[in-house]
């Protein structure tokens, strides 16, 4: 059996740590006796000061707000974009008065978990992607025939949570990562964003966007020169909240970030950023109260990390380089050894405008690629790999909206029929060969396929 290959794995390989950088952040931080009492007492609501104050400024720099830099308010710190949508959830929905959770399809899949432990089995519902990320047309029918047939059943129950101390409760959540996207490295241009906005706006929908994978972005095209300027990404819905927030002082959007694809996932540190009416909400939920904010010591570690620019450097000089290197090297196997055989890359349509001296980026972690229609469904390929060619892949079905029959069923014909790949684990000569084992079972598949 030939080495195992794991192109499922979203998870950053170790060599890339920024080991040093840690260690000496960290030294820094636990030789500062005021800093060191900071990091091991019960830390502030909202997260480590210091921190909030270098997450705005860096955040500020990277995306150029229309709105101007991004004030310490709008930011609280969170244990990873994991445990904070569990948070949101604790403190804006409530299983009664939130009545749906949409989620793009195909969708993070470990995210259907969080819904289920806040009460919400049964009420996720998937809304398709389509070229530009996700089809808000279907989403805005979905919306209205769902309001009506409430209004006919007039059938909505007490809230489960105690009326008074949940000042802010959402009739619905709208769960996406809008650049490069877990599975489907789509990203959904501005004037896409702006419609899930304003649909937020009437609709009473609370938007919350892992915006995780951003700042891994290189060019698209593999001979562009190595300091090619990159055409800027759409605007953080947060972005475009803040930029037309208007009576309403929590806005519909609730950016969720992490360091666990920039540092690694251990260390358990992210941070929000919302308005600030709904970020000093979120601090007070009953965790946080009692346990003070998530990651606090950790918190210690990386702010010097960002402060001196360490994390920035690194991410430049040691991931940029790295994922971009071994993105070209896993779309160059899928050109030669799969789209011969009718595979397709399948992430979407350009979604910036490359201006005069500007390339087109590409990002993030993963790819998504379709199995021609004549193979068996994704999961039995998925099966096959593991077992004859020690490969494996993350297939299509798992990212199903949980509990959503429709989901399912549009499965079928769409992102049900692909895989997606990552680049983040192996390197480049173990990228090449699982792409060409994955390419040696679709012959056999396709010629027994033939043959029957
Ligand atoms: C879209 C998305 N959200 C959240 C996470 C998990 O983030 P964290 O490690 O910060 O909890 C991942 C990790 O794969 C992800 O892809």
């Amino acid at each position: 059996m030939p080495t195992p290959i794991n192109l499922q794995l979203g998870w950053p390989s170790p060599r890339l740590f920024p080991r040093e950088e840690l260690a000496l952040s960290t030294a820094s931080s636990l030789s500062n006796l005021e800093t060191v009492k900071q990091g091991l007492l019960y830390g502030p609501s909202l997260g480590h000061a210091p921190l909030r104050k270098s997450i705005a400024s860096w955040l500020s720099s990277f995306y150029l707000p229309k709105s101007g830099p991004i004030p310490i308010e709008r930011i609280s710190i969170s244990g990873g974009a994991s445990q904070n949508l569990a948070n949101i959830l604790d403190v804006f929905s409530d299983p009664h008065i939130t009545q749906r959770i949409w989620m793009v399809e195909p969708t993070y899949f470990l995210a259907c978990t969080i819904f289920e432990d806040a009460g919400f089995s049964g009420k996720m519902r998937g809304v398709p992607e389509n070229e530009n990320g996700i089809d808000v047309k279907f989403l805005r029918e979905e919306l209205k025939a769902f309001t009506r047939q409430q209004e006919m059943h007039n059938g909505v129950l007490p809230p489960v949570k105690p009326p008074g101390s949940y000042d802010k409760i959402f009739k619905h959540i709208l769960y996406l990562t809008p650049t490069f996207s877990n599975p489907s490295a789509k990203t959904m241009p501005t004037s896409v964003r702006e419609e899930v906005l304003a649909l937020a706006r009437e609709f009473d929908i609370l938007v919350v966007s892992d915006d995780v994978y951003e700042w891994l972005r290189w060019p698209a095209d593999k001979s562009a020169p190595v300091d090619s300027k990159l055409a800027p990404i759409p605007p953080r819905l947060v972005d475009l909240d803040r930029a037309t927030l208007g009576e309403d002082p929590w806005g519909n959007s609730i950016s969720n970030g992490s360091f666990s694809k920039i540092i690694g996932p251990g260390v358990r540190v992210g941070w929000t950023e919302a308005s600030t009416k709904m970020i000093s909400r979120l601090s007070l939920n009953g965790a946080t109260q009692s346990g003070g904010a998530p990651s606090q010591l950790t918190s210690t570690f990386i702010d010097p990390l960002l402060r001196t620019g360490a994390l920035q450097k690194h991410i430049e000089e040691i991931l940029i380089p790295t994922y971009r290197s071994r993105f070209h090297v896993l779309m160059s196997a899928i050109q030669n050894h799969l789209e011969p055989l009718g595979v397709k890359v399948t992430t979407g349509a350009p979604y910036t405008v490359a201006g005069k001296d500007e390339v087109l980026p590409a990002g993030g972690f993963f790819t998504y690629i379709s199995f021609p229609e004549s193979l068996p469904s994704a999961d039995v390929i998925a099966k096959k790999a593991m077992e004859d060619y020690a490969l494996k892949i993350a297939y299509g079905e798992m990212f199903v909206i949980r509990g959503d029959k429709s989901s399912l069923e549009r499965s079928k014909s769409t992102f049900g029929r692909g895989a997606r790949l990552c680049w983040a684990w192996h390197e480049e000569e173990e990228i090449e060969d699982g792409v060409r084992r994955l390419g040696e079972l679709v012959k056999a598949m396709l010629t027994e396929a033939t043959n029957s």
